[in-house]
């Protein structure tokens, strides 16, 4: 394989500018010409593509965000344009293709390949962690350590006031986020959309923790779990303490990558490029109990989703009271 194209798609994650420099630098070494597709599907839609070269790659893994910047593209899931936008990739020779992003990127690149018999290889670029086939996704360290800030400036507050604080994470549809800030932060109570949520419940664990003589409450939220605002009014009708609710929005998106969110990319943009170069295609890289793994591209959302949530909440939930 002598050409090669990286893009980021999707939400934007700390991290993916190690991935897009490592995966460029090794690719560059084994002596492939590498380019960059700026804006995802849509700059592969729109010709964006450019020879990476020169001081690109400058200083850019302690930067958050993505220098190849992202974006969404409904468009690509018309067959059409996705045979435009491989025209694009297939006038400059390029034959492999590495894809920084969640899994609906993946369904796009995986159309790609079977369309188009462009190679591809996707990195798990996401703070939600909610990808199937890694234990954890770049972006959700650093994404965590933020909300760990957040909650330790929240707890000075909440206990000089005595108020219960609701702190809506990011994470789409899943609770990773939420789960570990709540472990790693010490949080008072929990609610993730994997778990029938119930606020008589949450009312009850306040009122005992109020009872021995506890100054604050620390509500971790997914964003899944419901409207953070309409739980808060249905808490303050059941709970004697004054309820805020803090959504952390997209502060949780950026900031430098963490030592952690750099290895684990550098870690897997390796991989990417030794695939590539031995001609495989069609796989998802991944780091599974602390082995950087391949599986089928397909296997991100026909695999079976991880169950240690649910265990690492039930402590959560044990320690919260
Ligand atoms: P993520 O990759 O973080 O899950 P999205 O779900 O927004 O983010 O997907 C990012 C992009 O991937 C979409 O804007 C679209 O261009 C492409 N994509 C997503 N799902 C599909 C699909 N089923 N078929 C083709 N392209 C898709
Ligand atoms: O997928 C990453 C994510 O940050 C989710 O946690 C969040 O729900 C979503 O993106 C927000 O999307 P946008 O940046 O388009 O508002």
């Amino acid at each position: 394989m002598k050409k090669i194209a990286i893009l980021t798609s999707g939400g934007d994650a700390p991290g993916m500018n190690a991935a897009i420099r490592a995966a460029a630098k090794m690719a560059q070494y084994k002596g492939m010409e590498v380019y960059g597709v700026r804006r995802g599907y849509h700059g592969m839609l729109m010709d964006e593509i450019f020879l990476m070269e020169g001081l690109f790659l400058s200083g850019i893994i302690e930067r958050g965000g993505t220098a190849l910047l992202t974006a969404r593209c409904p468009e690509f899931k018309d067959p059409k344009y996705r045979a435009i936008a491989a025209e694009n990739l297939k006038r400059r020779g390029i034959e492999g293709l590495v894809v920084i992003g969640g899994d609906g990127s993946y369904r796009g690149a995986d159309l790609l390949a079977k369309e188009h018999g462009i190679k591809v290889v996707g990195l798990p670029g996401t703070i939600d962690n909610d990808i199937i086939g890694t234990d954890f996704t770049i972006g959700f360290d650093t994404c965590l350590n933020t909300i760990l800030d957040a909650i330790s400036k929240l707890r000075d507050t909440a206990t000089s006031h005595e108020r219960t604080i609701l702190i809506e994470v990011m994470g789409r549809s899943a609770g990773d986020l939420a789960v570990h800030a709540c472990l790693a932060g010490g949080g008072d109570g929990l609610l993730i959309p994997e778990i029938e949520n119930s606020i008589e419940m949450l009312a009850f664990q306040i009122k005992q923790r109020r009872n021995t003589g506890r100054l604050h409450d620390i509500i971790l939220v997914a964003e899944g779990a419901g409207d953070i605002l309409e739980i808060e009014k249905k808490l303050r009708e059941k709970v004697s303490t004054e309820v805020r609710s803090v959504i952390l929005g997209h502060v949780q998106r950026g900031g430098a990558p963490s030592g952690r969110d750099r290895i684990i990319a550098t870690r897997m943009a390796i991989k990417a490029i030794e695939a590539l170069e031995d001609g495989e295609g069609g796989i998802m890289v991944g780091i599974e109990n602390g082995t950087i793994v391949t599986h089928p591209i397909s296997y991100a959302w026909e695999g079976e989703k991880k169950q240690d949530i649910l265990d690492l909440y039930h402590v959560a939930d044990i320690f919260s009271r």
